[in-house]
């Protein structure tokens, strides 16, 4: 069914008359939710301002229908953070969705959310992370890509490049935003059939531009409209509400509407997450909470929104995150078991995650058959990038073991990556160490891999890859150079009872570390995780295909 939309430019505060004036078109229009982009509460310093919000806070100011908000210009007021971090709500009908955030509203719309402003220096400031600030980096915004669409896209920023092909006259006495790579490549990606933003202070609505067809869907150019609002009682005369009637199961139109140009956005074809149906982003809000009306308060089963491999998890740590591919991307692992001084060539753990974007518990899970082979092969390009990097920058005294649990009630596939002296490898110390503790806990044996195909080994199994490089003085082709190898498997049945941190605490006793074996015993500070980011990211930089591809 066809939903009335409703759309508010920057509200800066004006909360008491903005919402009085909604009240009343709401009661001729029945809209399904409104939604604010940009500031809500813009800088809030003024008296008038500050009793606005404790008026809001105190249920004087009521709000007429569900209305959903981002982050703008400024942060958002600690004391409605506190209220939000409490109830889930500003106030009855008040939601945030986050800084970087999807929701699907109860008509099954989808919106994903984007606010504040791109910091080129993220890294510097500490509140990078918070999902109140208004800034955020390029990594929030690429991990918007595991959405693979929206219906409705909010960012405060422009998208770079957007008045390109236009012939929308733009107002010369009033600044035009620069607009943002990563905002283009998020509405690039994403497709949505409305774009909205609030970053220059006049209304603005471009032609509708349709994407090119993707491999998956030849047929489609969707189409995207993209319109700037006003903010509220600034610019007399300029349009700071939008209505719009949509309904999110009617098919998209296959023909393309009047006047609409071809995307004026820098394409990102190849860094397009791939495409997998059970890969459904989008979730209600995660926390139930009883005052919440009732048919939104419904818990969604755990899903990709839930997931702390799913790139659309709002609340994954992006900070941590080093490289991202078209299937497949790298982080840090939290609490590595490995410290930074471990291996002296490298000046970090070097325990890294390297997780498919598809969720899904295991690879013959993954029901598309192309869809697996492509993640599989880049999860492997990133492990022989990360032994690339280890033999050069340790001058081949450093082997790697890669090891994944395969369980068909597990959640998320992933391999976690941990560099190794090469010694130990060439001694047959890490294949025997592996074997020795599975003997002692009465697992069943390991065997060989099954066949070449990595991709569709069967079953619930654990599997360990060791490797070490060819020794330096030999003389072989540069193929071998690259070292050599050994794939292990232990196959489990449905019911076995597993421990699933095995592989880690294999290499804890291995490498002495015992006392690191419990993950959550080895949590860094803030500053150190995004230090061993950094020092990861510059070692890796030449072997990081996902950068050449750009
Ligand atoms: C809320 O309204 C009541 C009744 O009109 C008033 O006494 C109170 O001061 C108001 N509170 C705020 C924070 O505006
Ligand atoms: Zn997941």
């Amino acid at each position: 069914m066809a939903s009335k939309i409703l759309v508010l430019g920057n509200v800066n505060c004006a909360l008491q008359e903005v919402f009085t004036k909604i009240a009343k078109l709401q009661a001729k229009q029945n809209f399904a939710f409104a939604i604010v982009v940009g500031d809500l509460f813009g800088e809030s310093t003024s008296e008038e301002e500050l009793s606005q919000i404790s008026a809001l806070l105190a249920g004087n100011i009521s709000v007429p229908l569900p209305t959903y908000f981002s982050v703008g210009r400024y942060p958002i007021p600690t004391r409605v953070v506190e209220k939000i971090q409490a109830d889930d709500e500003v106030c009855p009908n008040l939601y945030f969705i986050g800084r970087r955030g999807t929701l699907k509203t109860f008509e099954g719309i989808r919106i994903a959310t984007l606010g504040g402003e791109v910091a080129t220096d993220g890294q510097q400031d500490p509140n990078i992370n918070n999902r109140y600030h208004s800034r955020y980096t390029d990594s929030d915004a690429r991990s918007l890509y595991g959405v693979h669409d929206a219906d409705i896209l909010v960012t405060y920023e422009w998208p770079k490049g957007v008045t390109g092909r236009s012939k929308v006259s733009l107002p010369e006495d009033k600044a035009v935003p620069e607009g943002a790579q990563c905002v283009a490549d998020v509405c690039s990606t994403l497709k949505p059939r409305y774009h909205f933003s609030s970053k220059a202070e006049f209304f603005y609505e471009r032609e509708p531009f349709f994407h090119l067809p993707t491999e998956g869907n030849p047929d489609e150019k969707p189409v995207t409209r993209f319109i700037n609002m006003a903010s509220y009682g600034k610019a007399k005369g300029q349009k700071w509400m939008y209505a719009f009637t949509f309904d999110p199961k009617a098919p998209v139109p296959s023909s393309i509407p009047a006047g609409a140009t071809a995307s004026p956005l820098a394409t990102v074809s190849r860094k397009r997450a791939a495409l997998e149906s059970q890969n459904e982003g989008f979730h209600r809000f995660s926390r139930g909470n009883n005052e919440r009306p009732q048919k939104r308060a419904r818990r969604p089963p755990p899903g990709p929104g839930e997931c702390f491999f799913c790139l659309s998890n709002p609340d994954i740590a992006t900070h941590l995150i080093t490289s991202i591919g078209n299937d497949a991307y790298l982080t840090t692992a939290k609490g590595p078991l490995t410290k930074s001084d471990s291996y002296p060539s490298l000046r970090f753990p070097g325990h890294m995650l390297i997780i498919p974007f598809i969720h899904a518990p295991t690879f013959s899970a993954i029901t598309e058959p192309d869809a697996r082979q492509s993640t599989y092969n880049e999860m492997q390009r990133y492990r022989v990038a990360l032994n690339d990097m280890a033999r050069e920058k340790a001058q081949n005294k450093l082997g790697s073991v890669t090891w994944e649990v395969s369980r068909g009630n597990g959640i998320h596939v992933h391999w976690q990556y941990l560099p190794v002296a090469s010694d130990l490898v060439a001694k047959g110390l890490v294949e025997a160490a592996f074997k020795v503790e599975g003997e002692n806990l009465d697992y069943p044996k390991f065997k060989p891999s099954a066949g070449d195909d990595g991709a569709s080994e069967v079953g619930d199994y654990f599997r360990v890859w060791i490797w070490q490089p060819a020794s330096s003085n030999s003389e072989q082709q540069t193929e071998s150079k690259k070292g050599s190898e050994k794939v292990l498997v232990l196959p489990l049945t449905p019911d076995f009872r597993f421990d699933l941190q095995f592989g880690r605490k294999v290499m804890a006793k291995l490498l002495q570390l015992e006392k690191r074996m419990d993950w959550r015993e080895c949590a860094q500070t803030m500053e150190e995780e995004v230090a061993d980011v950094e020092a990861f990211k510059v070692a890796f930089k030449e072997f990081d295909f996902s950068l050449e591809e750009e």
